[in-house]
C-alpha cells in the first residue's frame, strides 16, 4: 500500500562534517535524511568546533546552507566554559539548547547542578532545552524543568527507570516530551557481542525488560517521538582499540517503525504522529505544502550497507528484514528523492527556523 506521510522531522542527529567531515559531511548525512524519508532534521553540537558560540554557530549556519539537500534545524550547546550570555542573541536561529548531562562522544558534558541550572535560567522560554540525561541524571533535570517550567525534551530514553520517572513528571503536569531511538527498541544487551563496536552508543543498549517498557510506553501515548540519533562514525574508527559511540539510523528508523506496524504492535497513526505530527507540534513547525513522503508500507527489504547513503556506510541493524520502502520524497512541492537517486544539488535545503525565512 503506497502511503503518503506529511512532513517527517528527525530532531536529533549528529551530522558531522566541519572539523569531523572525514567521518561525514552536510551533503551526505542530509542524502540519507530524504533517502529516509526525512523533510526536516535537527543537528546536534557536540561536532568539533562544538557549537557553543556565535562564531562557530555561523560557521555551520553558512555550511548547511550551502549544502543541505533536506531541510534542517541546528541546537545550540551549553557549554562548561559559560556561555549563556549568547543565549538570547542565538536562539532565533536555532531549534533549541541541547545540554549533555552524562559522558558521550565529543566535549560537552556538564555535570555540576548548579551549573545546570546557569543555564536553565538563561536560555529563552520561547525555545525548548533538548537534553541527554540518563538515570537519576533525569531527576536532576526534572528539578529544573519544575523550578524554571522550561520546555525540555528528554532524548534517547531507553530504561523502564527514566520511564517511570519521566511519566510521573507529566501526570504532575510538567511542560516535558519524550524521544526514544529505534536500536533501544530492536536491539538489547544480548546482542552487543554479535555487533562489537557497531552496537556501542550512548545511551547503551539495555535489557530485554527495558526494551519492553520503551515499547509498552510508546503503545501507552507516554512517548512523544521516534528520533534516530544519527550518529556516524568511519568503519575504521569503529574497528579501533577504543571505538567511538554511535550509529547510523537516518535510513532505517522509518522502515523500523513500519515493520512494528507490520508485526501489530502499532498503528500507522501511532507512527506519523511519532515521527511527523508530533516533532512538527513540539518544535512549533507547520508543515509547509506538498512536502511528504511516499511510502510502500508493504514492500520489505533487507537492510545492506550497499544501498545506504549515511558517508559511513554501515549500520548496527545490517541484514535485518524490515518493511516500508521510501518511493518519493517531496520537499516544498520538489520531489528530492524518488526511491533511488537524490534529485536536488546540495544547498536545496533551508533552516526551518531561520528568523527571517
Ligand atoms: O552514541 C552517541 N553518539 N551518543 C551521543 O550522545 C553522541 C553521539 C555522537 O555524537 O557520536
Ligand atoms: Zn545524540
Amino acid at each position: 500500500m503506497l502511503v503518503q506521510i506529511p512532513g517527517l522531522v528527525d530532531p536529533h542527529t549528529h551530522l558531522r562534517d566541519l572539523d569531523w567531515s572525514h567521518k561525514a559531511t552536510f551533503a551526505s548525512e542530509t542524502a540519507a535524511a530524504v533517502a529516509g524519508g526525512y523533510w526536516a532534521i535537527f543537528d546536534m553540537p557536540n561536532t568539533p568546533p562544538t557549537t557553543t558560540s556565535r562564531p562557530a554557530l555561523e560557521r555551520k549556519l553558512a555550511a548547511l546552507d550551502g549544502q543541505a539537500i533536506c531541510d534542517w534545524g541546528v541546537y545550540f550547546g551549553a557549554s562548561q566554559a559559560d556561555n549563556t550570555d549568547e543565549y538570547a542573541g542565538v536562539a532565533g536561529d536555532v531549534c533549541g539548547l541541547k545540554i549533555f548531562n552524562n559522558a558521550t562522544t565529543g566535549d560537552l558534558l556538564i555535570e555540576d547542578q548548579a551549573e545546570r541550572e546557569r543555564h536553565y535560567a538563561a536560555w529563552p522560554p520561547s525555545k525548548i532545552i533538548a537534553v541527554h540525561a540518563e538515570e537519576d541524571t533525569v531527576l536532576d533535570i526534572l528539578a529544573l524543568v519544575r523550578k524554571f517550567r522550561r520546555r525540555t525534551h528528554f532524548l534517547h530514553i531507553s530504561t523502564a527507570r527514566e520511564i517511570a520517572y519521566l511519566q510521573a513528571a507529566k501526570d504532575e503536569g510538567l511542560p516535558i516530551t519524550i524521544g526514544v531511538c529505534p536500536h533501544h527498541l530492536y536491539l538489547t544487551q544480548n546482542d552487543e557481542r554479535a555487533l562489537g563496536p557497531f552496537g556501542l552508543m550512548k545511551p547503551g543498549l539495555k535489557t530485554a525488560a527495558d526494551r519492553d517498557a520503551l515499547w509498552e510506553a510508546i503503545a501507552s501515548g507516554l512517548v512523544d517521538v521516534i528520533e534516530s540519533d544519527h550518529a556516524p562514525h568511519t568503519l575504521a574508527e569503529k574497528q579501533t582499540q577504543k571505538p567511538p559511540y554511535g550509529v547510523p539510523g537516518l535510513e532505517t528508523t522509518l522502515p523500523l517503525m513500519l515493520l512494528a506496524v507490520r508485526e501489530g504492535r502499532l498503528s500507522l497513526e501511532r507512527v506519523v504522529q511519532l515521527v511527523a505530527e508530533n516533532p512538527r507540534r513540539i518544535w512549533g513547525l507547520p508543515c509547509p505544502s506538498e512536502t511528504y513522503t511516499l511510502v510502500d508500507t508493504d514492500a520489505e527489504f533487507t537492510i545492506e550497507r550497499r544501498r545506504l547513503h549515511t558517508a559511513c556506510g554501515w549500520s548496527p541493524f545490517e541484514g535485518m528484514r524490515v518493511c516500508g520502502i521510501v518511493r518519493e520524497t517531496r520537499i516544498r512541492g520538489c520531489r528530492v528523492f524518488d526511491g533511488e537517486q537524490v534529485l536536488v544539488s546540495p544547498g536545496f535545503g533551508q533552516n526551518v527556523f531561520c528568523r527571517d525565512a
